[in-house]
Protein backbone atom coordinates (compact mmCIF):
# COMPACT_ATOMS: atom_id res chain seq x y z
CA UNK A 1 0.00 0.00 0.00
CA UNK A 2 1.57 3.13 -1.05
CA UNK A 3 1.53 6.44 1.43
CA UNK A 4 -0.30 8.58 -0.45
CA UNK A 5 0.89 11.64 1.70
CA UNK A 6 4.38 11.14 -0.26
CA UNK A 7 3.13 12.03 -3.30
CA UNK A 8 -0.02 14.38 -2.71
CA UNK A 9 1.56 17.64 -3.31
CA UNK A 10 -1.60 20.13 -4.71
CA UNK A 11 -2.30 18.98 -7.83
CA UNK A 12 -3.08 21.64 -10.69
CA UNK A 13 -3.63 21.65 -14.52
CA UNK A 14 -2.03 24.41 -16.91
CA UNK A 15 -4.57 26.72 -16.38
CA UNK A 16 -4.21 26.33 -12.20
CA UNK A 17 -7.09 24.35 -11.86
CA UNK A 18 -7.46 21.34 -9.07
CA UNK A 19 -8.90 17.98 -8.98
CA UNK A 20 -11.95 18.06 -7.42
CA UNK A 21 -14.72 15.60 -8.96
CA UNK A 22 -14.29 12.36 -10.53
CA UNK A 23 -17.25 11.23 -12.40
CA UNK A 24 -16.95 7.37 -12.75
CA UNK A 25 -19.23 6.14 -15.50
CA UNK A 26 -19.81 2.12 -14.68
CA UNK A 27 -22.00 1.13 -17.68
CA UNK A 28 -21.96 1.93 -21.17
CA UNK A 29 -25.13 0.77 -22.21
CA UNK A 30 -28.81 2.95 -21.26
CA UNK A 31 -32.12 1.74 -21.13
CA UNK A 32 -33.45 4.44 -23.06
CA UNK A 33 -32.14 6.62 -26.38
CA UNK A 34 -32.40 10.01 -25.50
CA UNK A 35 -31.76 11.64 -28.86
CA UNK A 36 -29.89 13.93 -27.50
CA UNK A 37 -27.85 11.38 -25.86
CA UNK A 38 -28.19 7.66 -27.55
CA UNK A 39 -30.15 8.13 -31.05
CA UNK A 40 -32.01 4.82 -32.09
CA UNK A 41 -30.47 5.20 -35.08
CA UNK A 42 -27.07 4.51 -33.98
CA UNK A 43 -27.76 2.91 -30.76
CA UNK A 44 -29.50 -0.07 -32.38
CA UNK A 45 -29.28 -3.53 -31.05
CA UNK A 46 -26.35 -4.11 -33.50
CA UNK A 47 -24.43 -1.54 -31.85
CA UNK A 48 -21.58 -2.78 -29.92
CA UNK A 49 -21.39 -1.64 -26.18
CA UNK A 50 -18.55 -2.94 -23.86
CA UNK A 51 -18.18 -6.55 -22.64
CA UNK A 52 -18.80 -6.68 -19.48
CA UNK A 53 -14.59 -7.88 -19.36
CA UNK A 54 -13.76 -4.99 -20.67
CA UNK A 55 -15.70 -2.90 -17.76
CA UNK A 56 -13.37 -1.88 -14.94
CA UNK A 57 -14.31 -4.01 -11.89
CA UNK A 58 -15.38 -2.76 -8.80
CA UNK A 59 -11.98 -3.50 -7.40
CA UNK A 60 -10.15 -1.42 -9.85
CA UNK A 61 -12.68 1.65 -9.99
CA UNK A 62 -12.22 1.66 -5.94
CA UNK A 63 -7.97 1.06 -6.22
CA UNK A 64 -8.33 4.24 -8.48
CA UNK A 65 -11.21 6.05 -6.68
CA UNK A 66 -8.37 6.04 -3.59
CA UNK A 67 -5.57 7.31 -5.76
CA UNK A 68 -8.00 10.36 -7.42
CA UNK A 69 -8.78 11.07 -3.38
CA UNK A 70 -5.23 11.06 -2.71
CA UNK A 71 -4.55 13.74 -5.18
CA UNK A 72 -7.50 16.19 -4.25
CA UNK A 73 -10.87 14.51 -5.12
CA UNK A 74 -13.28 15.22 -2.87
CA UNK A 75 -16.38 14.39 -4.99
CA UNK A 76 -17.72 10.97 -6.52
CA UNK A 77 -20.45 11.27 -9.24
CA UNK A 78 -21.38 7.75 -10.25
CA UNK A 79 -22.78 7.55 -13.87
CA UNK A 80 -23.55 5.54 -17.35
CA UNK A 81 -25.09 5.25 -19.65
CA UNK A 82 -27.31 4.11 -16.58
CA UNK A 83 -25.40 3.23 -13.93
CA UNK A 84 -28.53 0.89 -12.18
CA UNK A 85 -27.99 -1.45 -14.90
CA UNK A 86 -24.64 -2.46 -13.71
CA UNK A 87 -25.15 -5.01 -11.10
CA UNK A 88 -24.45 -5.10 -7.23
CA UNK A 89 -23.78 -0.93 -7.39
CA UNK A 90 -24.52 -0.36 -4.30
CA UNK A 91 -21.64 -3.03 -3.37
CA UNK A 92 -19.47 -0.50 -5.35
CA UNK A 93 -21.13 2.38 -3.17
CA UNK A 94 -20.18 0.78 -0.16
CA UNK A 95 -16.33 0.67 -1.38
CA UNK A 96 -16.33 3.99 -2.90
CA UNK A 97 -18.34 5.62 0.21
CA UNK A 98 -15.45 4.66 2.64
CA UNK A 99 -12.40 6.01 0.88
CA UNK A 100 -10.69 8.62 3.04
CA UNK A 101 -10.77 11.83 1.84
CA UNK A 102 -14.29 11.43 -0.08
CA UNK A 103 -16.91 13.66 1.19
CA UNK A 104 -19.82 13.38 -1.39
CA UNK A 105 -20.52 10.06 -2.86
CA UNK A 106 -23.23 10.92 -6.00
CA UNK A 107 -25.38 9.03 -8.49
CA UNK A 108 -27.10 10.56 -11.56
CA UNK A 109 -29.35 8.25 -12.90
CA UNK A 110 -32.38 8.10 -15.16
CA UNK A 111 -34.31 7.11 -12.25
CA UNK A 112 -36.53 4.18 -13.98
CA UNK A 113 -34.56 1.63 -11.50
CA UNK A 114 -34.14 4.00 -8.89
CA UNK A 115 -37.30 2.71 -6.30
CA UNK A 116 -36.25 -0.69 -6.15
CA UNK A 117 -32.49 0.37 -5.21
CA UNK A 118 -33.01 3.65 -3.19
CA UNK A 119 -33.05 2.03 0.31
CA UNK A 120 -30.02 -0.32 -0.28
CA UNK A 121 -27.72 2.42 -1.75
CA UNK A 122 -28.31 4.94 1.01
CA UNK A 123 -27.98 2.24 3.16
CA UNK A 124 -24.08 1.73 2.01
CA UNK A 125 -22.94 5.51 1.64
CA UNK A 126 -25.01 6.75 -1.10
CA UNK A 127 -25.26 10.48 -0.22
CA UNK A 128 -27.94 12.17 -2.97
CA UNK A 129 -29.23 11.18 -6.30
CA UNK A 130 -29.89 13.19 -9.44
CA UNK A 131 -32.74 12.33 -11.56
CA UNK A 132 -32.94 13.02 -15.16
CA UNK A 133 -36.36 13.92 -16.71
CA UNK A 134 -37.23 15.82 -19.02
CA UNK A 135 -41.00 16.33 -19.24
CA UNK A 136 -44.08 15.65 -17.03
CA UNK A 137 -45.78 15.44 -20.12
CA UNK A 138 -46.23 11.45 -21.43
CA UNK A 139 -45.88 12.27 -25.30
CA UNK A 140 -42.89 14.76 -25.04
CA UNK A 141 -41.53 12.49 -21.87
CA UNK A 142 -41.74 9.37 -24.83
CA UNK A 143 -39.77 11.38 -27.33
CA UNK A 144 -37.37 12.60 -25.24
CA UNK A 145 -36.34 9.50 -23.61
CA UNK A 146 -36.42 7.60 -27.51
CA UNK A 147 -39.65 5.82 -27.41
CA UNK A 148 -39.60 5.01 -23.95
CA UNK A 149 -41.83 5.20 -21.60
CA UNK A 150 -41.62 4.87 -17.93
CA UNK A 151 -42.61 8.39 -16.58
CA UNK A 152 -44.75 6.90 -13.29
CA UNK A 153 -41.27 4.95 -12.37
CA UNK A 154 -39.22 7.79 -13.11
CA UNK A 155 -41.30 9.93 -10.43
CA UNK A 156 -41.52 7.04 -7.47
CA UNK A 157 -38.15 6.68 -8.18
CA UNK A 158 -37.50 10.17 -6.96
CA UNK A 159 -40.55 10.13 -3.99
CA UNK A 160 -38.20 6.57 -3.16
CA UNK A 161 -34.92 8.42 -2.74
CA UNK A 162 -36.46 11.52 -0.57
CA UNK A 163 -37.90 8.41 1.06
CA UNK A 164 -34.43 6.71 1.67
CA UNK A 165 -32.81 10.41 2.52
CA UNK A 166 -30.59 10.90 -0.35
CA UNK A 167 -30.27 14.58 0.40
CA UNK A 168 -30.56 17.21 -1.73
CA UNK A 169 -32.66 15.31 -4.80
CA UNK A 170 -32.50 17.40 -7.85
CA UNK A 171 -33.66 16.87 -11.18
CA UNK A 172 -31.74 17.46 -14.08
CA UNK A 173 -33.80 18.82 -17.54
CA UNK A 174 -32.44 19.31 -20.68
CA UNK A 175 -34.02 21.91 -22.92
CA UNK A 176 -34.68 21.41 -26.66
CA UNK A 177 -36.32 24.53 -27.86
CA UNK A 178 -39.66 23.29 -29.70
CA UNK A 179 -39.09 19.49 -27.78
CA UNK A 180 -39.63 20.59 -24.13
CA UNK A 181 -39.04 23.93 -23.73
CA UNK A 182 -43.03 24.95 -23.20
CA UNK A 183 -43.53 21.92 -20.72
CA UNK A 184 -40.68 23.69 -18.22
CA UNK A 185 -42.77 25.36 -16.29
CA UNK A 186 -44.80 22.60 -15.26
CA UNK A 187 -41.79 20.29 -14.38
CA UNK A 188 -40.77 23.28 -12.25
CA UNK A 189 -44.65 23.67 -10.66
CA UNK A 190 -44.75 19.82 -9.73
CA UNK A 191 -41.23 19.81 -7.72
CA UNK A 192 -41.57 23.60 -5.97
CA UNK A 193 -41.81 22.97 -2.45
CA UNK A 194 -41.06 19.71 -2.58
CA UNK A 195 -37.20 19.96 -1.70
CA UNK A 196 -36.47 18.53 -5.20
CA UNK A 197 -33.98 21.07 -7.14
CA UNK A 198 -34.74 21.37 -10.65
CA UNK A 199 -31.80 22.28 -13.02
CA UNK A 200 -32.26 23.56 -16.29
CA UNK A 201 -29.52 22.04 -18.77
CA UNK A 202 -28.66 24.15 -21.82
CA UNK A 203 -28.51 20.78 -24.76
CA UNK A 204 -25.07 20.84 -25.54
CA UNK A 205 -23.14 19.42 -28.84
CA UNK A 206 -21.88 16.50 -26.76
CA UNK A 207 -20.79 13.15 -28.50
CA UNK A 208 -20.61 13.08 -32.57
CA UNK A 209 -24.23 11.63 -33.28
CA UNK A 210 -27.13 13.87 -31.88
CA UNK A 211 -27.06 16.71 -34.86
CA UNK A 212 -26.65 19.41 -32.19
CA UNK A 213 -27.74 22.93 -33.76
CA UNK A 214 -27.10 25.84 -31.89
CA UNK A 215 -30.78 26.88 -32.63
CA UNK A 216 -32.72 23.72 -30.72
CA UNK A 217 -30.49 25.92 -27.02
CA UNK A 218 -32.74 28.16 -25.14
CA UNK A 219 -30.44 30.35 -23.55
CA UNK A 220 -30.89 30.35 -19.51
CA UNK A 221 -31.39 33.80 -19.51
CA UNK A 222 -34.50 33.36 -21.88
CA UNK A 223 -35.97 30.35 -19.10
CA UNK A 224 -35.28 32.91 -16.51
CA UNK A 225 -37.08 34.94 -18.06
CA UNK A 226 -40.11 33.01 -18.61
CA UNK A 227 -40.04 31.83 -15.44
CA UNK A 228 -40.32 35.59 -13.62
CA UNK A 229 -43.67 35.67 -15.78
CA UNK A 230 -44.65 33.16 -12.51
CA UNK A 231 -42.47 33.46 -10.23
CA UNK A 232 -40.36 35.85 -8.15
CA UNK A 233 -36.81 34.54 -8.39
CA UNK A 234 -33.07 35.86 -7.19
CA UNK A 235 -29.80 34.98 -8.09
CA UNK A 236 -28.14 32.89 -4.94
CA UNK A 237 -24.70 32.28 -4.07
CA UNK A 238 -23.15 29.27 -5.48
CA UNK A 239 -22.58 26.49 -2.71
CA UNK A 240 -18.76 25.94 -3.85
CA UNK A 241 -16.42 27.10 -6.30
CA UNK A 242 -16.61 25.33 -9.55
CA UNK A 243 -20.25 24.71 -9.26
CA UNK A 244 -21.75 23.45 -12.84
CA UNK A 245 -25.13 25.55 -11.66
CA UNK A 246 -25.84 28.74 -11.37
CA UNK A 247 -28.88 29.04 -8.51
CA UNK A 248 -31.76 30.67 -7.98
CA UNK A 249 -34.24 30.82 -5.17
CA UNK A 250 -38.41 31.57 -5.49
CA UNK A 251 -38.37 34.46 -3.32
CA UNK A 252 -41.66 33.05 -1.59
CA UNK A 253 -39.25 30.07 0.14
CA UNK A 254 -40.60 27.30 -1.70
CA UNK A 255 -37.06 26.16 -2.73
CA UNK A 256 -34.10 26.73 -5.42
CA UNK A 257 -34.14 26.64 -9.09
CA UNK A 258 -30.17 25.79 -10.95
CA UNK A 259 -29.26 26.20 -14.63
CA UNK A 260 -26.10 24.71 -16.45
CA UNK A 261 -25.72 27.04 -18.91
CA UNK A 262 -22.82 25.60 -20.79
CA UNK A 263 -23.75 26.97 -24.24
CA UNK A 264 -24.61 30.82 -23.21
CA UNK A 265 -21.91 30.95 -20.40
CA UNK A 266 -19.25 28.41 -19.93
CA UNK A 267 -17.69 27.33 -16.98
CA UNK A 268 -14.31 26.06 -18.02
CA UNK A 269 -12.35 28.69 -16.07
CA UNK A 270 -13.42 26.99 -12.63
CA UNK A 271 -13.82 22.97 -14.48
CA UNK A 272 -12.52 20.68 -11.43
CA UNK A 273 -13.71 17.72 -13.06
CA UNK A 274 -12.35 14.55 -14.29
CA UNK A 275 -14.31 11.28 -15.68
CA UNK A 276 -13.38 7.63 -15.77
CA UNK A 277 -15.23 6.13 -18.46
CA UNK A 278 -16.65 2.32 -17.73
CA UNK A 279 -13.22 0.49 -19.75
CA UNK A 280 -10.75 2.86 -17.35
CA UNK A 281 -10.15 5.48 -19.56
CA UNK A 282 -9.55 9.12 -17.99
CA UNK A 283 -10.65 12.14 -20.05
CA UNK A 284 -10.05 15.86 -18.59
CA UNK A 285 -12.96 17.27 -20.55
CA UNK A 286 -16.63 16.31 -21.38
CA UNK A 287 -15.86 16.98 -25.01
CA UNK A 288 -12.31 15.24 -25.20
CA UNK A 289 -11.31 13.52 -28.18
CA UNK A 290 -8.71 11.52 -26.36
CA UNK A 291 -8.08 10.02 -23.00
CA UNK A 292 -5.90 7.83 -21.01
CA UNK A 293 -6.01 3.97 -20.46
CA UNK A 294 -5.49 2.91 -17.17
CA UNK A 295 -7.37 -0.32 -17.34
CA UNK A 296 -4.09 -1.65 -19.47
CA UNK A 297 -1.35 -0.71 -16.67
CA UNK A 298 -3.75 -1.68 -14.31
CA UNK A 299 -4.36 -5.16 -15.41
CA UNK A 300 -0.70 -5.41 -16.26
CA UNK A 301 0.30 -5.20 -12.48
CA UNK A 302 0.83 -1.23 -11.97
CA UNK A 303 1.78 -0.07 -9.05
CA UNK A 304 -0.04 2.63 -6.92
CA UNK A 305 3.09 5.46 -7.64
CA UNK A 306 2.94 4.44 -11.30
CA UNK A 307 -0.99 5.31 -11.86
CA UNK A 308 -0.79 7.87 -9.71
CA UNK A 309 2.02 9.22 -12.36
CA UNK A 310 -0.36 8.78 -15.07
CA UNK A 311 -3.11 10.37 -13.97
CA UNK A 312 -1.08 13.54 -12.31
CA UNK A 313 0.45 14.03 -15.84
CA UNK A 314 -2.78 13.39 -17.36
CA UNK A 315 -4.47 16.50 -15.09
CA UNK A 316 -1.23 18.45 -14.98
CA UNK A 317 -1.10 18.90 -18.73
CA UNK A 318 -4.23 19.58 -18.87
CA UNK A 319 -5.25 22.73 -20.91
CA UNK A 320 -9.00 21.92 -22.16
CA UNK A 321 -11.60 24.61 -22.11
CA UNK A 322 -13.84 23.41 -24.92
CA UNK A 323 -17.21 24.97 -24.16
CA UNK A 324 -15.33 28.69 -24.22
CA UNK A 325 -13.67 27.94 -27.68
CA UNK A 326 -17.14 25.82 -29.11
CA UNK A 327 -17.74 28.10 -31.90
CA UNK A 328 -13.91 28.82 -32.76
CA UNK A 329 -13.65 24.81 -33.02
CA UNK A 330 -17.10 23.78 -34.50
CA UNK A 331 -16.02 26.53 -37.38
CA UNK A 332 -13.01 23.98 -38.17
CA UNK A 333 -13.42 21.99 -41.48
CA UNK A 334 -12.68 18.59 -39.57
CA UNK A 335 -15.66 17.90 -37.27
CA UNK A 336 -13.91 16.44 -33.48
CA UNK A 337 -14.07 13.08 -32.93
CA UNK A 338 -15.60 13.90 -29.48
CA UNK A 339 -16.21 11.00 -26.65
CA UNK A 340 -19.55 9.53 -26.53
CA UNK A 341 -22.18 11.35 -23.87
CA UNK A 342 -23.54 7.50 -22.81
CA UNK A 343 -19.96 6.71 -22.61
CA UNK A 344 -18.61 9.48 -20.06
CA UNK A 345 -21.73 10.22 -18.26
CA UNK A 346 -21.88 13.71 -18.93
P1 LIG B 1 -23.83 18.68 -8.47
O1 LIG B 1 -22.73 17.98 -7.76
O2 LIG B 1 -25.15 18.36 -7.87
O3 LIG B 1 -23.58 20.14 -8.66
O4 LIG B 1 -23.92 17.95 -9.91
P2 LIG B 1 -23.20 18.19 -11.28
O5 LIG B 1 -23.82 19.39 -11.90
O6 LIG B 1 -21.74 18.17 -11.08
O7 LIG B 1 -23.56 16.86 -12.12
P3 LIG B 1 -24.73 16.40 -13.09
O8 LIG B 1 -24.39 15.00 -13.48
O9 LIG B 1 -26.06 16.57 -12.47
O10 LIG B 1 -24.59 17.35 -14.35
C1 LIG B 1 -25.48 18.37 -14.67
C2 LIG B 1 -25.32 18.76 -16.13
O11 LIG B 1 -24.13 19.49 -16.29
C3 LIG B 1 -25.24 17.59 -17.10
O12 LIG B 1 -25.89 17.91 -18.30
C4 LIG B 1 -23.77 17.43 -17.34
O13 LIG B 1 -23.51 16.87 -18.58
C5 LIG B 1 -23.34 18.88 -17.26
N1 LIG B 1 -21.97 18.98 -16.82
C6 LIG B 1 -21.43 18.44 -15.69
N2 LIG B 1 -20.14 18.74 -15.62
C7 LIG B 1 -19.85 19.46 -16.73
C8 LIG B 1 -18.69 20.03 -17.24
O14 LIG B 1 -17.62 19.93 -16.64
N3 LIG B 1 -18.77 20.70 -18.43
C9 LIG B 1 -19.92 20.81 -19.09
N4 LIG B 1 -19.90 21.49 -20.23
N5 LIG B 1 -21.07 20.28 -18.65
C10 LIG B 1 -21.02 19.60 -17.49
N1 LIG C 1 -26.87 18.21 -23.46
C1 LIG C 1 -27.09 18.49 -22.15
N2 LIG C 1 -27.26 17.56 -21.20
C2 LIG C 1 -27.23 16.28 -21.59
N3 LIG C 1 -27.40 15.16 -20.89
C3 LIG C 1 -27.28 14.11 -21.74
N4 LIG C 1 -27.05 14.55 -23.00
C4 LIG C 1 -27.02 15.91 -22.92
C5 LIG C 1 -26.84 16.94 -23.88
N5 LIG C 1 -26.63 16.67 -25.17
C6 LIG C 1 -27.68 15.13 -19.46
C7 LIG C 1 -28.54 13.98 -19.03
C8 LIG C 1 -28.12 13.77 -17.59
C9 LIG C 1 -26.81 14.46 -17.46
C10 LIG C 1 -25.70 13.66 -16.92
O1 LIG C 1 -26.48 14.94 -18.74
O2 LIG C 1 -29.89 14.26 -19.14
O3 LIG C 1 -29.04 14.34 -16.71
FE1 LIG D 1 -29.60 7.17 -21.08
FE2 LIG D 1 -29.14 9.43 -19.75
FE3 LIG D 1 -28.27 9.15 -22.26
FE4 LIG D 1 -30.87 9.36 -21.82
S1 LIG D 1 -29.31 10.92 -21.38
S2 LIG D 1 -29.88 7.85 -23.18
S3 LIG D 1 -31.09 8.30 -19.87
S4 LIG D 1 -27.58 7.97 -20.50
FE1 LIG E 1 -14.74 21.40 -18.08
FE2 LIG E 1 -14.58 20.73 -20.63
FE3 LIG E 1 -16.93 21.30 -19.48
FE4 LIG E 1 -15.17 23.25 -19.95
S1 LIG E 1 -16.22 22.01 -21.47
S2 LIG E 1 -16.37 22.93 -18.09
S3 LIG E 1 -13.24 22.15 -19.57
S4 LIG E 1 -15.59 19.57 -18.99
Amino acid sequence: MTNLTTVSAPLRDRLGRPIHDLRISVMDRCNFRCPYCMPQSTFHDKYRFLKSAERLTFEEIARLGRLAAGLGVRKLRLTGGEPLLRSGLPELVSELSTIEGIEDVALTTNGVLLAQHAAELKGNGLHRVTVSLDSLDETVFTEMSGGFGGLAQVLQGIEAALEAGLRPVKVNTVVQRGRNDHTVLDVLERFRGTGVTVRLIEYMDVGTRNQWNASDVVPSAELLARIRTRWSVSPAPGRYRGEVAERYVYDDGAGEIGFVSSVSAPFCGDCNRARLSSEGVLYTCLFATHGVDLRSPLRAGASDLELLDLIRHAWSQRTDRYSELRSVLRSREAPLRKVEMHYIGG
